[in-house]
Protein backbone atom coordinates (compact mmCIF):
# COMPACT_ATOMS: atom_id res chain seq x y z
CA UNK A 1 0.00 0.00 0.00
CA UNK A 2 1.43 3.25 -0.77
CA UNK A 3 1.89 6.26 2.14
CA UNK A 4 -1.14 8.33 0.57
CA UNK A 5 -3.55 5.48 1.19
CA UNK A 6 -1.74 4.20 4.66
CA UNK A 7 -2.59 7.90 5.58
CA UNK A 8 -5.88 8.18 4.57
CA UNK A 9 -6.80 5.21 6.63
CA UNK A 10 -5.27 6.42 9.28
CA UNK A 11 -7.16 10.15 9.11
CA UNK A 12 -10.26 7.68 8.59
CA UNK A 13 -9.52 5.60 11.64
CA UNK A 14 -9.37 8.68 13.40
CA UNK A 15 -12.14 10.48 12.56
CA UNK A 16 -14.39 7.47 13.38
CA UNK A 17 -12.51 7.41 17.28
CA UNK A 18 -13.10 10.81 17.59
CA UNK A 19 -16.75 10.58 16.17
CA UNK A 20 -17.45 7.97 18.66
CA UNK A 21 -15.64 9.95 21.58
CA UNK A 22 -18.35 12.44 21.23
CA UNK A 23 -21.14 9.99 20.52
CA UNK A 24 -20.07 8.35 23.98
CA UNK A 25 -19.71 12.03 25.24
CA UNK A 26 -23.34 13.40 24.37
CA UNK A 27 -24.82 9.91 25.37
CA UNK A 28 -23.13 10.26 28.85
CA UNK A 29 -24.47 13.85 29.03
CA UNK A 30 -28.01 13.05 27.82
CA UNK A 31 -28.34 10.09 29.83
CA UNK A 32 -27.61 12.17 33.00
CA UNK A 33 -29.99 15.28 31.99
CA UNK A 34 -32.65 14.79 29.70
CA UNK A 35 -33.36 18.39 29.78
CA UNK A 36 -30.23 20.45 29.69
CA UNK A 37 -26.46 19.72 30.57
CA UNK A 38 -27.33 21.93 33.63
CA UNK A 39 -28.87 19.42 35.66
CA UNK A 40 -25.85 17.01 35.40
CA UNK A 41 -24.70 17.59 39.26
CA UNK A 42 -28.77 16.61 40.77
CA UNK A 43 -28.42 12.73 40.22
CA UNK A 44 -25.50 12.53 42.27
CA UNK A 45 -24.75 13.27 45.96
CA UNK A 46 -21.46 15.62 46.01
CA UNK A 47 -19.51 15.82 49.31
CA UNK A 48 -19.99 19.37 51.04
CA UNK A 49 -23.04 19.87 48.93
CA UNK A 50 -26.66 19.28 50.32
CA UNK A 51 -28.97 19.30 48.06
CA UNK A 52 -32.79 19.82 49.31
CA UNK A 53 -36.07 18.77 47.41
CA UNK A 54 -38.38 21.95 48.13
CA UNK A 55 -41.96 20.76 47.50
CA UNK A 56 -44.29 23.78 46.67
CA UNK A 57 -41.38 25.87 45.78
CA UNK A 58 -42.97 27.96 43.60
CA UNK A 59 -45.52 29.32 46.38
CA UNK A 60 -45.54 31.63 48.91
CA UNK A 61 -43.53 30.32 51.88
CA UNK A 62 -41.24 27.80 49.51
CA UNK A 63 -40.39 30.41 47.02
CA UNK A 64 -38.44 32.41 50.47
CA UNK A 65 -37.24 29.46 51.59
CA UNK A 66 -35.91 28.18 48.12
CA UNK A 67 -33.91 31.81 47.94
CA UNK A 68 -32.39 31.94 51.22
CA UNK A 69 -31.18 27.91 51.32
CA UNK A 70 -29.91 28.97 47.75
CA UNK A 71 -27.65 31.96 48.90
CA UNK A 72 -26.49 29.56 51.60
CA UNK A 73 -25.04 27.14 48.57
CA UNK A 74 -27.71 24.69 49.09
CA UNK A 75 -28.46 22.82 45.90
CA UNK A 76 -32.47 23.24 45.35
CA UNK A 77 -34.67 21.04 43.62
CA UNK A 78 -38.10 22.60 43.41
CA UNK A 79 -41.28 20.72 42.50
CA UNK A 80 -44.34 22.55 42.27
CA UNK A 81 -47.32 22.20 39.86
CA UNK A 82 -48.49 25.21 40.14
CA UNK A 83 -51.97 24.79 41.37
CA UNK A 84 -51.64 27.31 43.20
CA UNK A 85 -47.76 28.90 42.99
CA UNK A 86 -46.63 30.97 40.54
CA UNK A 87 -43.88 30.39 37.57
CA UNK A 88 -42.99 33.85 37.66
CA UNK A 89 -40.98 33.26 41.56
CA UNK A 90 -39.40 29.90 40.18
CA UNK A 91 -38.13 32.50 37.51
CA UNK A 92 -36.80 35.01 39.97
CA UNK A 93 -34.91 32.43 41.00
CA UNK A 94 -33.86 30.89 37.88
CA UNK A 95 -32.09 34.13 37.47
CA UNK A 96 -30.89 34.93 40.45
CA UNK A 97 -29.01 31.52 40.38
CA UNK A 98 -28.05 30.41 37.10
CA UNK A 99 -25.19 28.24 37.41
CA UNK A 100 -25.31 24.79 36.79
CA UNK A 101 -26.27 22.59 39.62
CA UNK A 102 -27.74 25.36 41.74
CA UNK A 103 -31.38 25.13 40.92
CA UNK A 104 -33.90 23.39 39.26
CA UNK A 105 -38.17 23.17 38.84
CA UNK A 106 -39.53 19.75 37.98
CA UNK A 107 -42.96 20.06 37.14
CA UNK A 108 -45.47 17.67 38.89
CA UNK A 109 -48.37 16.96 40.97
CA UNK A 110 -47.39 15.51 44.52
CA UNK A 111 -50.61 13.36 44.22
CA UNK A 112 -49.24 10.99 41.19
CA UNK A 113 -46.84 8.50 43.25
CA UNK A 114 -45.39 7.31 40.26
CA UNK A 115 -44.07 10.58 38.96
CA UNK A 116 -42.80 11.22 42.68
CA UNK A 117 -40.80 8.17 42.97
CA UNK A 118 -39.55 8.48 39.30
CA UNK A 119 -38.33 12.33 40.54
CA UNK A 120 -36.42 10.84 43.50
CA UNK A 121 -34.77 7.61 41.47
CA UNK A 122 -33.44 10.38 39.48
CA UNK A 123 -32.39 12.85 42.12
CA UNK A 124 -29.60 12.47 45.00
CA UNK A 125 -31.89 14.17 47.55
CA UNK A 126 -30.33 14.98 50.83
CA UNK A 127 -33.53 16.58 52.23
CA UNK A 128 -36.76 17.26 51.73
CA UNK A 129 -38.79 20.30 53.11
CA UNK A 130 -42.20 19.30 52.33
CA UNK A 131 -43.76 23.08 52.11
CA UNK A 132 -47.40 21.88 49.19
CA UNK A 133 -49.95 22.10 50.63
CA UNK A 134 -53.41 23.51 50.31
CA UNK A 135 -53.60 25.73 52.83
CA UNK A 136 -56.73 27.82 53.71
CA UNK A 137 -58.94 27.01 56.87
CA UNK A 138 -62.33 28.25 55.21
CA UNK A 139 -62.36 26.41 52.25
CA UNK A 140 -61.09 23.20 54.56
CA UNK A 141 -64.65 23.61 55.70
CA UNK A 142 -65.84 23.36 52.46
CA UNK A 143 -63.71 21.01 50.47
CA UNK A 144 -62.43 18.39 53.25
CA UNK A 145 -61.58 15.85 50.72
CA UNK A 146 -59.77 18.52 49.07
CA UNK A 147 -57.37 18.94 52.50
CA UNK A 148 -57.03 14.91 53.48
CA UNK A 149 -56.16 14.55 49.66
CA UNK A 150 -53.15 17.17 48.48
CA UNK A 151 -51.72 17.89 52.50
CA UNK A 152 -52.19 14.09 54.09
CA UNK A 153 -52.32 11.29 51.02
CA UNK A 154 -49.36 13.59 49.46
CA UNK A 155 -47.18 13.94 52.79
CA UNK A 156 -47.85 9.75 53.27
CA UNK A 157 -46.40 9.92 49.07
CA UNK A 158 -43.57 11.96 50.14
CA UNK A 159 -42.50 9.48 52.72
CA UNK A 160 -42.79 6.40 51.15
CA UNK A 161 -40.35 7.90 48.38
CA UNK A 162 -38.10 9.34 51.00
CA UNK A 163 -37.84 5.62 51.97
CA UNK A 164 -37.77 3.57 49.18
CA UNK A 165 -34.87 6.31 48.21
CA UNK A 166 -33.28 6.42 51.51
CA UNK A 167 -33.76 10.23 51.98
CA UNK A 168 -32.51 10.98 55.53
CA UNK A 169 -33.80 14.28 56.72
CA UNK A 170 -37.52 15.92 56.42
CA UNK A 171 -38.52 19.39 57.40
CA UNK A 172 -42.29 19.57 57.44
CA UNK A 173 -44.46 22.63 57.04
CA UNK A 174 -47.04 22.63 59.82
CA UNK A 175 -49.08 25.03 61.83
CA UNK A 176 -50.71 26.27 64.64
CA UNK A 177 -54.30 25.35 63.65
CA UNK A 178 -52.95 21.61 65.07
CA UNK A 179 -54.02 22.90 68.17
CA UNK A 180 -57.46 24.13 68.05
CA UNK A 181 -58.39 26.35 70.82
CA UNK A 182 -56.32 25.80 73.70
CA UNK A 183 -57.89 26.79 76.72
CA UNK A 184 -54.28 28.22 78.18
CA UNK A 185 -51.55 31.12 76.21
CA UNK A 186 -49.26 31.03 74.96
CA UNK A 187 -49.07 27.57 73.28
CA UNK A 188 -46.47 25.53 73.62
CA UNK A 189 -45.55 22.20 72.05
CA UNK A 190 -47.12 20.27 74.65
CA UNK A 191 -50.15 22.00 74.69
CA UNK A 192 -52.75 19.01 73.18
CA UNK A 193 -53.41 19.34 69.73
CA UNK A 194 -57.20 19.22 68.98
CA UNK A 195 -57.77 20.61 65.28
CA UNK A 196 -61.46 21.87 64.87
CA UNK A 197 -61.17 22.47 61.36
CA UNK A 198 -59.74 19.69 58.50
CA UNK A 199 -57.19 21.85 57.47
CA UNK A 200 -55.68 21.44 61.00
CA UNK A 201 -57.02 17.75 61.01
CA UNK A 202 -54.94 17.18 58.25
CA UNK A 203 -51.88 18.69 58.83
CA UNK A 204 -52.08 16.98 62.60
CA UNK A 205 -52.45 13.23 60.94
CA UNK A 206 -49.22 14.33 58.80
CA UNK A 207 -47.43 14.50 62.05
CA UNK A 208 -48.95 11.74 63.37
CA UNK A 209 -48.23 9.36 60.10
CA UNK A 210 -44.43 11.07 60.46
CA UNK A 211 -44.03 10.97 63.46
CA UNK A 212 -44.64 6.67 63.97
CA UNK A 213 -42.88 6.59 60.77
CA UNK A 214 -39.94 8.27 61.99
CA UNK A 215 -40.29 5.51 65.28
CA UNK A 216 -38.68 2.46 62.67
CA UNK A 217 -36.84 4.31 60.76
CA UNK A 218 -32.97 6.66 61.36
CA UNK A 219 -34.81 9.47 59.56
CA UNK A 220 -33.99 12.88 60.84
CA UNK A 221 -37.43 15.09 61.22
CA UNK A 222 -37.90 18.62 62.08
CA UNK A 223 -42.03 19.54 62.21
CA UNK A 224 -42.35 23.16 62.81
CA UNK A 225 -46.13 24.78 63.26
CA UNK A 226 -45.99 28.21 61.92
CA UNK A 227 -48.18 30.39 63.70
CA UNK A 228 -49.86 33.19 61.09
CA UNK A 229 -46.85 34.25 58.10
CA UNK A 230 -46.56 37.73 56.67
CA UNK A 231 -44.01 39.88 54.57
CA UNK A 232 -41.54 39.22 51.70
CA UNK A 233 -38.06 39.51 50.92
CA UNK A 234 -36.41 42.32 52.63
CA UNK A 235 -34.68 42.81 48.95
CA UNK A 236 -38.23 43.15 46.88
CA UNK A 237 -37.77 39.91 44.99
CA UNK A 238 -40.53 38.04 46.07
CA UNK A 239 -43.45 38.34 47.31
CA UNK A 240 -46.93 36.79 48.33
CA UNK A 241 -49.27 36.11 45.11
CA UNK A 242 -52.09 34.15 45.77
CA UNK A 243 -54.18 32.92 42.16
CA UNK A 244 -57.03 35.70 41.96
CA UNK A 245 -59.74 32.92 42.68
CA UNK A 246 -58.07 32.20 46.22
CA UNK A 247 -58.81 35.87 47.00
CA UNK A 248 -62.03 35.53 49.16
CA UNK A 249 -60.08 32.97 51.34
CA UNK A 250 -57.39 35.01 51.70
CA UNK A 251 -55.71 35.99 54.78
CA UNK A 252 -55.36 39.53 56.84
CA UNK A 253 -52.66 41.03 55.32
CA UNK A 254 -53.68 39.83 51.32
CA UNK A 255 -56.90 41.34 52.24
CA UNK A 256 -55.01 44.65 53.56
CA UNK A 257 -53.71 45.16 50.61
CA UNK A 258 -56.11 44.67 48.21
CA UNK A 259 -58.17 47.12 50.13
CA UNK A 260 -55.00 49.40 49.89
CA UNK A 261 -55.24 49.09 46.07
CA UNK A 262 -58.83 49.59 45.54
CA UNK A 263 -59.18 45.86 44.39
CA UNK A 264 -61.88 45.48 47.62
CA UNK A 265 -64.10 48.52 49.17
CA UNK A 266 -62.46 48.10 52.28
CA UNK A 267 -61.83 45.46 54.81
CA UNK A 268 -64.40 43.59 56.99
CA UNK A 269 -63.66 43.03 60.85
CA UNK A 270 -65.57 40.24 61.63
CA UNK A 271 -65.94 40.35 65.89
CA UNK A 272 -65.79 43.46 68.18
CA UNK A 273 -66.61 41.36 71.11
CA UNK A 274 -63.92 38.99 71.96
CA UNK A 275 -62.81 39.22 75.53
CA UNK A 276 -59.17 40.71 74.34
CA UNK A 277 -57.81 44.06 74.91
CA UNK A 278 -60.01 45.55 71.91
CA UNK A 279 -62.14 43.53 71.60
CA UNK A 280 -60.77 42.22 68.28
CA UNK A 281 -59.12 38.76 67.65
CA UNK A 282 -55.60 38.42 68.40
CA UNK A 283 -52.78 36.61 66.69
CA UNK A 284 -49.25 35.61 65.98
CA UNK A 285 -47.65 36.93 63.12
CA UNK A 286 -44.35 35.43 61.90
CA UNK A 287 -42.01 37.02 59.49
CA UNK A 288 -41.14 35.20 56.44
CA UNK A 289 -37.75 35.93 56.83
CA UNK A 290 -37.52 34.61 60.47
CA UNK A 291 -39.53 31.56 59.03
CA UNK A 292 -36.99 30.48 56.55
CA UNK A 293 -34.80 31.51 59.09
CA UNK A 294 -36.17 28.66 61.27
CA UNK A 295 -36.20 25.88 58.46
CA UNK A 296 -32.08 26.45 57.92
CA UNK A 297 -31.69 26.17 61.28
CA UNK A 298 -33.81 23.21 61.31
CA UNK A 299 -32.16 20.97 59.05
CA UNK A 300 -28.65 22.20 60.22
CA UNK A 301 -29.92 20.69 63.64
CA UNK A 302 -32.19 17.77 62.58
CA UNK A 303 -30.30 14.75 64.51
CA UNK A 304 -30.74 10.92 62.52
CA UNK A 305 -33.55 8.92 64.63
CA UNK A 306 -35.06 12.24 66.20
CA UNK A 307 -38.13 14.48 65.75
CA UNK A 308 -38.16 17.78 66.81
CA UNK A 309 -40.95 19.72 67.04
CA UNK A 310 -41.56 23.66 67.32
CA UNK A 311 -43.41 26.60 66.98
CA UNK A 312 -42.14 29.20 65.15
CA UNK A 313 -43.95 32.25 66.36
CA UNK A 314 -43.06 35.74 67.64
CA UNK A 315 -44.46 34.94 71.12
CA UNK A 316 -46.44 38.43 71.03
CA UNK A 317 -50.24 38.83 70.29
CA UNK A 318 -51.30 41.68 67.59
CA UNK A 319 -55.12 42.34 67.51
CA UNK A 320 -56.68 42.41 64.23
CA UNK A 321 -56.99 46.37 65.15
CA UNK A 322 -53.46 46.95 65.80
CA UNK A 323 -52.55 44.98 62.09
CA UNK A 324 -54.94 47.25 60.29
CA UNK A 325 -53.69 50.44 62.26
CA UNK A 326 -50.32 48.67 61.09
CA UNK A 327 -51.37 47.91 57.82
CA UNK A 328 -52.92 52.19 57.13
CA UNK A 329 -49.42 53.24 58.18
CA UNK A 330 -47.48 50.45 55.91
CA UNK A 331 -49.29 51.32 52.55
CA UNK A 332 -50.23 55.08 53.31
CA UNK A 333 -54.21 54.66 52.55
CA UNK A 334 -57.04 55.34 54.65
CA UNK A 335 -58.22 51.77 54.51
CA UNK A 336 -62.13 51.97 55.00
CA UNK A 337 -63.07 49.24 58.01
CA UNK A 338 -66.19 47.86 58.47
CA UNK A 339 -66.83 46.24 61.69
CA UNK A 340 -69.46 43.25 61.37
CA UNK A 341 -70.34 39.95 64.10
CA UNK A 342 -68.59 37.53 64.89
CA UNK A 343 -67.63 34.73 62.04
CA UNK A 344 -68.32 31.49 62.89
CA UNK A 345 -65.04 28.96 63.50
CA UNK A 346 -62.91 31.77 65.02
CA UNK A 347 -61.51 32.01 68.61
CA UNK A 348 -60.14 34.84 70.54
CA UNK A 349 -56.62 34.80 70.94
CA UNK A 350 -53.78 32.62 69.56
CA UNK A 351 -50.07 33.03 70.36
CA UNK A 352 -46.80 31.15 70.64
CA UNK A 353 -44.67 30.29 73.25
CA UNK A 354 -40.96 30.24 71.01
CA UNK A 355 -38.95 29.24 73.86
CA UNK A 356 -38.47 25.73 73.33
CA UNK A 357 -36.81 27.07 69.86
CA UNK A 358 -34.77 29.40 71.46
CA UNK A 359 -33.16 27.61 73.67
CA UNK A 360 -32.73 24.57 71.36
CA UNK A 361 -32.29 26.15 68.03
CA UNK A 362 -30.97 29.75 69.17
CA UNK A 363 -33.97 30.87 66.86
CA UNK A 364 -35.63 34.35 67.85
CA UNK A 365 -37.94 36.44 65.96
CA UNK A 366 -36.24 39.65 64.57
CA UNK A 367 -38.57 40.93 61.97
CA UNK A 368 -41.25 41.93 65.29
CA UNK A 369 -41.78 45.18 64.04
CA UNK A 370 -45.47 44.60 62.37
CA UNK A 371 -45.57 48.03 60.10
CA UNK A 372 -41.90 47.13 59.02
CA UNK A 373 -42.97 43.96 57.53
CA UNK A 374 -45.67 45.10 56.25
CA UNK A 375 -43.92 48.08 54.63
CA UNK A 376 -41.48 45.49 53.05
CA UNK A 377 -44.64 43.30 51.66
CA UNK A 378 -46.57 46.08 50.35
CA UNK A 379 -43.60 47.87 48.39
CA UNK A 380 -43.63 44.45 46.56
CA UNK A 381 -47.24 44.65 46.17
CA UNK A 382 -47.31 48.23 44.92
CA UNK A 383 -44.47 46.87 41.82
CA UNK A 384 -46.61 43.69 41.19
CA UNK A 385 -50.29 44.88 40.78
CA UNK A 386 -50.81 41.55 38.78
CA UNK A 387 -48.70 39.65 41.19
CA UNK A 388 -45.94 37.79 39.00
CA UNK A 389 -48.56 37.88 35.66
CA UNK A 390 -50.01 35.07 34.56
CA UNK A 391 -49.11 32.16 37.31
CA UNK A 392 -47.90 29.78 34.48
CA UNK A 393 -45.56 30.91 32.20
N1 LIG B 1 -49.18 30.99 54.97
C1 LIG B 1 -49.36 30.72 56.27
O1 LIG B 1 -49.73 31.61 57.06
C2 LIG B 1 -49.11 29.33 56.80
C3 LIG B 1 -49.27 29.10 58.18
C4 LIG B 1 -49.01 27.83 58.68
C5 LIG B 1 -48.58 26.82 57.83
N2 LIG B 1 -48.43 27.06 56.49
C6 LIG B 1 -47.99 25.95 55.62
O2 LIG B 1 -46.88 26.38 54.85
C7 LIG B 1 -46.88 25.68 53.60
C8 LIG B 1 -46.75 26.68 52.47
O3 LIG B 1 -47.83 27.59 52.51
P1 LIG B 1 -47.94 28.86 51.54
O4 LIG B 1 -48.63 29.91 52.30
O5 LIG B 1 -46.62 29.13 50.95
O6 LIG B 1 -48.95 28.30 50.43
P2 LIG B 1 -48.93 28.47 48.82
O7 LIG B 1 -50.28 28.07 48.36
O8 LIG B 1 -48.41 29.81 48.45
O9 LIG B 1 -47.86 27.39 48.35
C9 LIG B 1 -48.14 26.02 48.23
C10 LIG B 1 -47.48 25.51 46.96
O10 LIG B 1 -47.67 24.10 46.86
C11 LIG B 1 -48.03 23.79 45.51
N3 LIG B 1 -48.84 22.56 45.52
C12 LIG B 1 -50.00 22.35 46.17
N4 LIG B 1 -50.46 21.12 45.91
C13 LIG B 1 -49.56 20.53 45.09
C14 LIG B 1 -49.47 19.26 44.48
N5 LIG B 1 -50.40 18.34 44.67
N6 LIG B 1 -48.40 18.99 43.70
C15 LIG B 1 -47.45 19.91 43.51
N7 LIG B 1 -47.48 21.14 44.06
C16 LIG B 1 -48.52 21.44 44.84
C17 LIG B 1 -48.80 24.97 45.02
O11 LIG B 1 -48.78 25.07 43.62
C18 LIG B 1 -48.07 26.13 45.69
O12 LIG B 1 -47.01 26.61 44.89
C19 LIG B 1 -48.16 24.87 53.56
O13 LIG B 1 -47.84 23.54 53.91
C20 LIG B 1 -49.02 25.52 54.61
O14 LIG B 1 -49.93 24.61 55.16
C21 LIG B 1 -48.69 28.29 55.96
C1 LIG C 1 -52.17 19.73 40.51
O1 LIG C 1 -52.39 18.56 41.24
C2 LIG C 1 -53.76 18.25 41.52
C3 LIG C 1 -53.82 17.01 42.36
O2 LIG C 1 -53.32 17.21 43.61
C4 LIG C 1 -54.51 18.08 40.24
O3 LIG C 1 -55.86 17.78 40.51
C5 LIG C 1 -54.43 19.37 39.48
O4 LIG C 1 -55.09 19.27 38.24
C6 LIG C 1 -52.97 19.75 39.24
N1 LIG C 1 -52.93 21.07 38.64
C7 LIG C 1 -52.19 21.34 37.57
C8 LIG C 1 -52.23 22.75 37.09
O5 LIG C 1 -51.48 20.50 37.04
C1 LIG D 1 -56.45 18.40 45.61
O1 LIG D 1 -57.23 17.23 45.57
C2 LIG D 1 -58.43 17.30 44.84
C3 LIG D 1 -59.07 15.95 44.91
O2 LIG D 1 -59.64 15.77 46.16
C4 LIG D 1 -58.19 17.77 43.42
O3 LIG D 1 -59.39 17.93 42.75
C5 LIG D 1 -57.43 19.07 43.46
O4 LIG D 1 -57.17 19.55 42.19
C6 LIG D 1 -56.14 18.86 44.23
N1 LIG D 1 -55.20 19.95 44.17
C7 LIG D 1 -55.39 21.16 44.64
C8 LIG D 1 -54.22 22.06 44.53
O5 LIG D 1 -56.40 21.54 45.17
C1 LIG E 1 -27.10 32.40 68.36
O1 LIG E 1 -27.57 33.26 67.34
C2 LIG E 1 -26.97 34.52 67.36
C3 LIG E 1 -27.69 35.41 66.34
O2 LIG E 1 -27.83 34.75 65.11
C4 LIG E 1 -25.50 34.37 67.09
O3 LIG E 1 -24.87 35.63 67.07
C5 LIG E 1 -24.88 33.49 68.17
O4 LIG E 1 -23.54 33.25 67.88
C6 LIG E 1 -25.63 32.15 68.26
N1 LIG E 1 -25.17 31.40 69.41
C7 LIG E 1 -24.79 30.13 69.33
C8 LIG E 1 -24.43 29.48 70.61
O5 LIG E 1 -24.76 29.52 68.27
Amino acid sequence: MDIVSANRKRNFAGRILVASVLTAVFIFMFSLSPDSNSTKAFPRHEPGVTHVLVTGGAGYIGSHAALRLLKDSYRVTIVDNLSRGNMGAVKVLQELFPQPGQLQFIYADLGDAKAVNKIFAENAFDAVMHFAAVAYVGESTLEPLRYYHNITSNTLVILEAMAAHKVKTLIYSSTCATYGEPDKMPITESTPQKPINPYGKAKKMSEDIIIDFSKTTNMAVMILRYFNVIGSDPEGRLGEAPHPELREHGRISGACFDAARGIIPGLKIRGTDYNTADGTCVRDYIDVTDLVDAHVLALANAKPGKVGIYNVGTGKGRSVKEFVEACKKATGVNIKVEYLSRRPGDYAEVYSDPSKIRDELNWTARFTYLQGSLQIAWRWQKTHINGYGSHNN
